[in-house]
Order: structure tokens, then sequence, then C-alpha cells
């Protein structure tokens, strides 16, 4: 008599592939894997049922479904795992002290950005008129090169003038999405994978903001040192227009920042916006190249029309080129397009929501050349100390 095989009552899985499957969940807004993070209490598998209990950081964290879902789904994705059950906690005070203390080493030393190590490429996106389009880059490039799997970042430097939230689907029923603080470190909002930051986060409703230079300064600099940004590839600073005190914020305060000048076509435009680079070169700054934004729009009989003259963003290009000694690049012409002011409206940059249209080849094609560029120390100007400036506030 032949006795049937025994069932196999060995554990389904070690714990060790459920933990590996865990560390795929990332924390929406640390942007880190929860394993990494203190945040899973405990885990138990019976049979093909899993119980797990995630410490959050804190009670209100906005993005707890998130967390749940993909903690259920990176779970269930284990083979034989039928039954998930997330229970959600709230860090006791040592733990989240310990969580700060591991993600606070770059951080103790201030500014991370401005670190001579520092790999992060960082972009203040410029222009001498208003209105010509630099937030709309912004929000697009930066969209695209978080498409790309690169680690995004915005800060919205644009303080009287913020528009970023917005033109990322931050703002609902005039309300702005509020980062999370965890203690005295805030955590930027994320949005289509890129993690923003703006004063308007700050503010309640469509509230003025009325600040003299010095607070200008320091609200940037709280930007840059309180914001946990983590590692970043690129770091993307949307600038108020003018060369204004923020522009000189910005040289003091990041150094290696490069200027990404955005003009229109126009020849007025044009000319401030080679005024705008320019102070790139008083400071030490390099320039990344120029975005002509606006170009044309194109008829249904396939002609383009050039609203706002041609020619603009060549010219600054060129004229910085001598201004700086080295070449600058115009590095795309972005047509007029409805598609673009439809994206900016409804919260969703158009290099996702309409990646065929030709503004977002454009666009994507400006965000692939700073994709292209060696994260790091390569092409920075090496030596060059930037002379501290007299404001006068
Ligand atoms: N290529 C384009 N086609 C159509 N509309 C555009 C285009 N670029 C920008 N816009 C629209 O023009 C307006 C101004 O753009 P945006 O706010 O990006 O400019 P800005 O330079 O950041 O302005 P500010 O100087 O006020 O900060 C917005 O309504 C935007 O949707
Ligand atoms: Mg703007």
């Amino acid at each position: 008599m032949t006795l049937p095989p025994v069932p196999d009552h060995s554990p389904l899985h070690l714990p060790e592939t459920l933990k590996k499957a865990l560390a795929g969940v990332i924390d929406p807004e640390l942007r880190l894997p929860i394993t990494e993070l203190g945040m899973v209490e405990s885990l138990e598998q019976d049979g093909e049922q899993v119980t797990v209990r995630i410490l959050l950081t804190v009670a209100a964290c906005p993005l707890r479904d998130t967390l749940v879902s993909d903690t259920e789904a990176a779970l269930l994705s284990v083979p034989g795992i039928e039954d998930v059950r997330v229970e959600l906690g709230v860090m006791s005070t040592e733990q989240r002290a310990a969580l700060k203390e591991q993600l606070r080493p770059a951080h103790r030393q201030g500014n991370p950005f401005a670190r001579a190590d520092s790999l992060t490429q960082v972009y203040a996106v410029a222009s001498g008129k208003g209105g010509v389009g630099k937030s709309t880059v912004t929000v697009n490039l930066a969209a695209a090169l978080a498409a790309r799997g690169l680690k995004v970042g915005i800060i919205d430097a644009d303080v009287y003038g913020f528009s970023v939230p917005a033109l990322m689907g931050l703002v609902h029923d005039g309300e702005t999405t509020t980062p999370t603080r965890v203690d005295e470190m805030i955590l930027p909002v994320v949005a289509y994978g890129v993690k923003v930051i703006s004063i308007g986060m700050f503010v309640s409703g469509n509230q003025a903001i009325a600040w003299r230079g010095p607070m200008l300064h320091r609200a940037l600099e709280q930007f840059l040192t309180d914001v946990y940004f983590g590692d970043l590839d690129v770091l993307f600073l949307d600038l108020p227009p003018g060369t204004g005190d923020m522009a000189i914020s910005v040289a003091q305060l990041l150094p290696s920042a490069q200027l990404l000048v955005v003009t229109t076509p126009q020849v007025a435009a044009a000319d401030v916006a080679e005024r705008a680079g320019a102070i790139a070169a008083s400071t030490g700054q390099k320039i990344a190249g120029v975005v002509e934004n606006m170009s044309w729009l194109e008829q249904p009989d396939g002609t383009r029309l050039e609203l706002f003259g041609s020619g603009g963003g060549e010219a600054v290009a060129t004229r910085l080129s001598a201004t700086v000694g080295t070449e600058v690049a115009l590095l795309g012409q972005v047509p007029l397009a409805v598609e673009l002011r439809e994206g900016g409206d409804a919260g969703r940059p158009v290099v996702l929501s309409n990646p065929q249209s030709p503004a977002s080849a454009a666009l994507t094609a400006v965000a692939a050349q700073l994709a292209a560029r060696p994260r790091g120390l390569a092409g920075r100007p090496l030596g060059v100390s930037v002379t501290p400036m007299s404001v006068e506030w």
C-alpha cells in the first residue's frame, strides 16, 4: 500500500520573501522604503494570510491610504498570499526622533544643496519679463524628468506670485495641500513623482504676502534647510520674474545653481531675458541654456503663425554666450498650445496629460538634454568663489 504524499505544512514563505516585498513599498512622502524607515512594526504570516502593522510618522499622515494600498499590493504580489491586513499605528516620540536622526545627517550641516559634495543639479528658472512661461516650463520639465525615473524636486521661489501648487494639481477648492511636518522637519508634497514646496502651502486661501527682501531670503533659506528633500538628481527653482532679490538670494544660497533662462521670441522680451541671464555672469553662476516659449501657433493648415515675432531665443543664447564667455545653447522652442494652458489650469503638466502634442515634445526634448547632463560635479565652475554681494534691502 502506498501512502498519499504527506502534505507540506512548512511555512509557505520565509519571512524574508515578505520582507523583500515590503522593501518595495516606498513611503509616499519620504520616498524611502518603509522597511528602512522603521515603519514596519510587525509582520505575521498565517498560511495565505499576512498581517502587517505599520507605524505612521504622524497620525494625520495625508497619504495613509496610498501607503495602505501600496503595502497590500506589494504583499499580494507574493505568490500564495491571498489576504493582507494592514494595521496602522503612530510612531512614538522616541521612534520619530530616531527617524529624524536617520534622515538628518545632511541637514545638520544646513542647506544640503550648497555643500561642495552635493550631486544634485540645481536649475533656477528665470526670465526678465513676467508671464513668459517660467512656471509652466518648470513643472513640465520636472514632471518629464520624474517620469524618466529621476528624483526631482521643485522649490517655488516665487513668493508673491506662487503658482506651482496649482500647476501641479495641489490646490482643491481654493485650498492648497499642506506639507506634513515631523516636528521641525517639513516634508515636501509629492505630485506626479515630484517633491514640491511652495509658500502657497503655508498661507490659507489666496492670501497676499507682503514681505521685504530679508524675509524672501529667509523663506528660501528655510526651504533649503528645513524641508527634507532627501537625495535629489535635479532641483528646480521657479523664480519670480526679473533680476530682483530672489535671484540674488539664489546666487548666495545656491552658488552651484545654473540659470535656465525662459524668453518669448519677442525682441523686447529677449532684451530683458538677457539682463536676467547676465546677472549670472556677475555671480559666477553658470547658464544651463535658454528655452524659448510661445514660439509660434500652429495653424489648422500646418503653417506657423509667429504671434510674438521670431528669433528671441536664439538672440538671447548668442548674446549670453558672448557675456559669459562659454556657449549658451537654445535648448528648445515651445509652441503656443491650448493644451499647455489647459494642462496648467487642470493641474496636470501637459507632458503627462498630452504627451503627443508638439508642445510636450518640445518640453520633453529639453528635459532629455538636462537628463543627459552628468549628475554631480562635472561641468561645474571649479574654484569660483562667489563674491559676497552687498545687498541693499
Ligand atoms: N506655450 C504656451 N502656450 C499657451 N499658453 C501658455 C504657454 N506657456 C505659458 N502659457 C500660459 O501663459 C500664462 C503664463 O505662464 P506662466 O505662469 O508659466 O508664466 P511665468 O513666467 O511663470 O509667469 P510669472 O512671471 O507671473 O511667474 C499661463 O496662463 C500659462 O498657462
Ligand atoms: Mg511663474
